[in-house]
């Protein structure tokens, strides 16, 4: 149905507000609620908004509906710009990070990358800028990353009440990790925390504003990251929490004092465990992640924990391994949880 001919018939059930929470239920169970439109409250009165009346209650006809926004989607908000072939090939997810939008774009589409982001931004009137992502590289974790549409790849993203201030071209930000940084969150009460790959900050402020460590000690070795991961701390007001260390983790990583120590690296993790392992006072956690071949998950990555504690005379008593996520293909990004003992 047009929108057109959606308001000429923008029928709704008009119920008391006592009684709204049950007729909204059985609207909802006879399949008839209009989701275009949204309940209005008006003079005491409920208006839910519905595709065909309902015996026995009061139907009218509402005078000034209001809609929610119509989503539409890239194919169409590029209908007539793009050759049929072309179409084909729209990317058919992107993520965003405060107000900029990231999108993988396939090589044939180069010619038609601004339009690309033009369209992106109409769908998404909020943001600013449109990014196409060509990956991510090296041991400091550098975005290249090619502004399609807007100006300037700076924003602030909020994710679970943290704020993170970064520039999306110059430093990373898993979308991919959410669920590991939401976890994360819920650790660290109390505790004194190694974060030996802080980053801008994505586990040391998840767990310094929601569980209130004593100490969080944040390691980064990337210049840019390191910048930002001063902002935040600033910005989530964790100063007497979160203290920023520019440096190798493998130098600057301390001995035996331990609760916690966070690995939040992938593929090189396993040239660092036995710092890792170090850092730990006895019964401390360790939280390893590593890429590992989908095939011999979880037992890779589990077993470089329990080698790396053996090696030390430690015993590593594994709690969990989780699969982050799919990393590439064959290829699954995991964390191991492990509670590291004294003595074998
Ligand atoms: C992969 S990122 C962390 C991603 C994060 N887990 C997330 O949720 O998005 C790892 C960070 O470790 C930093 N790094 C790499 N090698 C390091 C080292 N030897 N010492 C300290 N930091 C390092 C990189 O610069 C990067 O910022």
């Amino acid at each position: 149905m047009s929108r057109a001919t959606a308001r000429n018939a923008s029928l709704a059930v008009r119920t008391k507000r006592i009684d709204a929470d049950t007729t909204l239920k059985r609207v909802i169970s006879l399949g008839i609620l209009d989701k275009s439109r949204k309940v209005l409250e008006k003079n005491g009165f409920v208006e839910i908004p519905v595709k065909e009346s309902l015996p026995d209650c009061e139907v009218v006809l509402q005078e000034e509906p209001s809609y929610y926004r119509e989503t539409q989607d890239l194919a169409s908000a590029l209908d007539n710009e793009l050759p049929p072939n072309a179409l084909r090939l729209l990317p058919r997810g992107w993520y965003i990070l405060g107000d900029i939008i990231v999108v993988k774009i396939h090589p044939d589409l180069t010619p038609y990358a601004s339009l690309i982001g033009r369209a992106l931004l109409s769908i998404y009137p909020r943001c600013h800028a449109v990014l196409r992502d060509y990956g991510i590289e090296g041991q400091l974790r550098e975005p290249r990353r090619e502004i399609i549409a807007g100006m300037c790849a700076r924003t602030v993203h909020r994710e679970n009440g943290v704020l993170f201030k970064l520039d999306a071209q110059k430093v990373m930000f898993s979308a991919g990790n959410l669920k590991e940084r939401m976890r994360m969150s819920h650790f660290g009460k109390g505790e004194f925390v190694v974060d030996m790959f802080a980053g801008i900050g994505y586990f040391s402020l998840q767990m310094a504003v929601h569980s209130r460590p004593r100490r969080v000690m944040a390691i980064e070795l990337n210049p840019v990251a390191f910048e930002y991961l001063c902002q935040n701390i600033v910005l989530n007001r964790v100063e007497e929490i979160v203290e920023p260390v520019l440096g190798d983790c493998a130098k600057m990583t301390p001995e035996g004092v331990a609760d916690r120590v966070v690995m939040g690296m992938v593929q090189v993790t396993d040239k660092y465990i036995q710092k890792g392992i170090r850092a730990l006072r006895p019964g401390g956690i360790l939280h390893y992640h590593q890429t590992v071949p989908s095939w011999r998950f979880p037992e890779a990555a589990v077993e470089d924990v329990i080698e790396a504690a053996k090696s030390q005379g430690r015993k590593a008593e594994i709690l969990q391994c989780i699969r982050v996520k799919k990393f590439s293909p064959g290829v699954v990004h995991a964390v191991v949880d492990a509670q590291i003992e004294m003595d074998i």
